[in-house]
């Protein structure tokens, strides 16, 4: 048996029985979309962020999108954002007609770099949209400050981050809005696509209600012209069983790191995961930037284990987004180029079996 990089059902399975009874539950209610279950769910988020308000949808890129639309971006403005991220990120800005600037990250914590977003603020600029990379949140104080001195919207996307803090503010806490994914592979994982909006802000939750049906206000009137965009029953009925859990299991992955960083710790070949201060990061990957990253791939392929490339290619580096950038980010090209997430997930490594994958990788380097 080899390690695998996740594995839902096992993931699921100690949970089973309490999974499907809150299947039958909404089964036997027959309310599926928006409901009891949904309100609990955005309740129960909000408070774990440490926010006012949860506004379920149907996935973490319509909430980047809703939130993106709640903030006034449309056609013809800019948002700037991280180039190394999951495409969805950007492609939120460019389905509301506005346009992505790319910019590069730090080389330590890989996250969007503040300075190179103040440089990159225009009179068009109308949010910035930094991304909590991995599980642990990007420099939000330094962000928050340029947006406050530009009067511009910032949108947390923590569709990797839930839990995760910043001098003890959560993700989803510190910006205008935070947004959520609860695609099955996250830390918090449904049984198909969901997300959620987190604010502080009363006007906003109220904009986003709207926004995610249609725009409507009551009966067939429309305030907004807005999106069909809700979160099922179903999903959020699974989702609060799995909250439960949610503690413990990034304890888990937590511990997991410690091993790995441990263990890898005297390896000059690898860049661990830096934790900034003041942060806490729940390791949504456990990513090192190694040097002969694809044959140390194929050296862990060759024992077993499995591991992954997050991302391969950054978002001004590709195709869809040729028309929009010019010029080099010179850093997420470097990190694209050399970095390995490892099996971090408890469902997949137990202590022994962090050890075996951390010594597969030392092996590799003193071979
Ligand atoms: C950083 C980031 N943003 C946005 C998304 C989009 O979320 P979803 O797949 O739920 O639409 C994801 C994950 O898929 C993600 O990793």
């Amino acid at each position: 048996m080899g390690i695998r990089l996740q594995d839902i059902a096992a993931q699921n399975a100690p949970i089973q029985d309490q999974l499907e009874a809150a299947l039958t539950r909404v089964l036997r209610r027959g309310q599926f979309i928006l409901g009891p279950e949904v309100e609990g769910l955005e309740r129960e988020i909000a408070t774990y962020c440490g926010a006012r308000h949860g506004i379920g949808v149907a996935s973490g890129t319509d909430a980047l999108m809703l939130a993106l639309a709640a903030a006034g971006v449309g056609r013809g403005d800019e948002v700037i954002t991280t180039s190394f991220t999951y495409v969805a990120t950007a492609q939120a800005v460019t389905h509301l007609g506005a346009r992505p600037v790319f910019v590069d990250i730090d080389p330590k914590t890989w996250c969007i770099d503040p300075e190179r977003v103040a440089r990159a603020v225009t009179r068009r600029t109308k949010a910035i949209l930094p991304v909590h990379l991995f599980g642990q949140l990007a420099d939000m104080g330094a962000i928050q400050q340029i947006a406050l001195r530009r009067n511009l919207a910032v949108i947390e996307d923590s569709a990797q981050a839930i839990g995760a803090t910043q001098h003890g503010q959560g993700a989803c806490s510190i910006g205008a809005m935070g947004c959520l994914s609860f695609y099955p592979t996250k830390n918090l994982g449904a049984c198909g696509d969901g997300g959620m909006i987190v604010t502080n802000s009363d006007e906003f939750a109220e904009k986003l209600r709207l926004l995610r049906v249609h725009g409507r206000a009551n009966g067939y009137f429309y305030l907004l012209d807005g999106f069909n965009s809700r979160l099922d029953e179903i999903q959020a009925a699974f989702l609060r069983v799995k909250m439960n859990g949610l503690a413990d299991y990034t304890r888990l992955r937590q511990r997991n790191a410690g091993i790995y960083d441990q263990m890898l710790a005297d390896v000059p070949m690898i860049q661990r995961p830096f934790v900034a201060p003041g942060n806490t990061h729940v390791y949504h990957q456990y990513s090192i930037v190694a040097e002969r990253r694809d044959d140390l791939r194929e050296h862990l392929k060759a024992k077993g284990i499995d591991s992954a490339i997050f991302y391969p290619l950054p978002l001004h580096q590709q195709a869809i987004y040729q028309k929009i950038h010019r010029g080099r980010l010179p850093i997420a090209e470097q990190v694209a180029q050399s970095i390995l997430a490892l099996p971090i997930a408890p469902e997949v490594v137990n202590e022994d079996a962090v050890r075996t994958v951390a010594e597969a990788v030392r092996g590799f380097y003193k071979s």
